[in-house]
């Protein structure tokens, strides 16, 4: 018996990393909605539009978003992953995931592509608008100051020379635009589970979900027998 898991939560919570290892170890499949809203704002950079340009909305419906075996996001059949993960993308994508017929558009192809049991989605409206009948809802977060310190040691690993104040009055800036915006802003959910990974390492966050997961499924197993 399988279910669904949404995650979300704020920017650099690390819920991509959880959710791909939950996936890997749950055998289910993981969709990252963020990447999709990356992919938004990396075709306004292509074509040289704005976030509300309704030329952008246009190009969006016609364009193909799918995710290769690693989890990458395809674009027209094409890898953008290495792509959409710079500074420069993660502000412009914050203000383009505010245009409400971007949001409804990708909604419908998130609904489309995890409409059967087995998925595990991560973004900010999953629980409440994706994925609102997921049996499992997690809301993951982490203190500011510990998802800029994460955020610079990646940066730092790709030799992207930032400072780790700046890294902090982005995400800063970020959380405020992801939780005042009109269209589904990051809420937590009554029926989420939270998660702080400020003091966790990947595996006890990991280990912690899986828990929660395993002990639903065995409820409903047991509902069932
Ligand atoms: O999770 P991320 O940092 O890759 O998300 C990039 C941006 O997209 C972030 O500003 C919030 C937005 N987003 C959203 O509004 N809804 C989602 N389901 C996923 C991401």
């Amino acid at each position: 018996m399988k279910i669904n898991i949404a995650i979300d939560g704020p920017s650099a919570s690390g819920k991509s990393t959880i959710a791909k290892a939950l996936a890997k170890r749950l055998n289910y499949t993981h969709i990252d909605t963020g990447s999709m809203y990356r992919a938004c704002a990396y075709l306004a950079l292509k074509h040289e539009l704005k976030p509300d340009d309704i030329e952008l909305v246009d190009l969006v419906n016609k364009s193909d978003f799918g995710f290769n075996e690693s989890g990458h996001i395809l674009l027209n059949g094409k890898d953008i992953d290495a792509k959409i993960r710079s500074k420069h993308v993660d502000l412009l994508t914050s203000t383009i995931a505010q245009n409400q017929a971007i949001r409804s558009t990708l909604v419908d192809m998130q609904q489309q592509l995890a409409n059967s049991k087995g998925f595990i989605l991560d973004g900010r409206d999953i629980g409440s608008v994706v994925l609102k009948d997921a049996e499992l809802k997690v809301f993951q977060t982490a203190s500011i100051e510990s998802r800029a310190k994460r955020r610079l040691a990646e940066y730092q690993t790709k030799g992207i020379d930032v400072n780790y104040q700046t890294i902090y009055d982005e995400i800063k800036l970020r959380d405020l635009q992801d939780r005042s915006r009109e269209h589904s802003p990051l809420i937590q959910t009554k029926d989420a589970k939270v998660l702080d990974t400020s003091d966790l390492t990947i595996e006890q966050s990991v280990d912690r979900v899986y828990t929660w997961a395993m002990e639903l499924i065995k409820e409903r197993r047991d509902t069932n027998d």
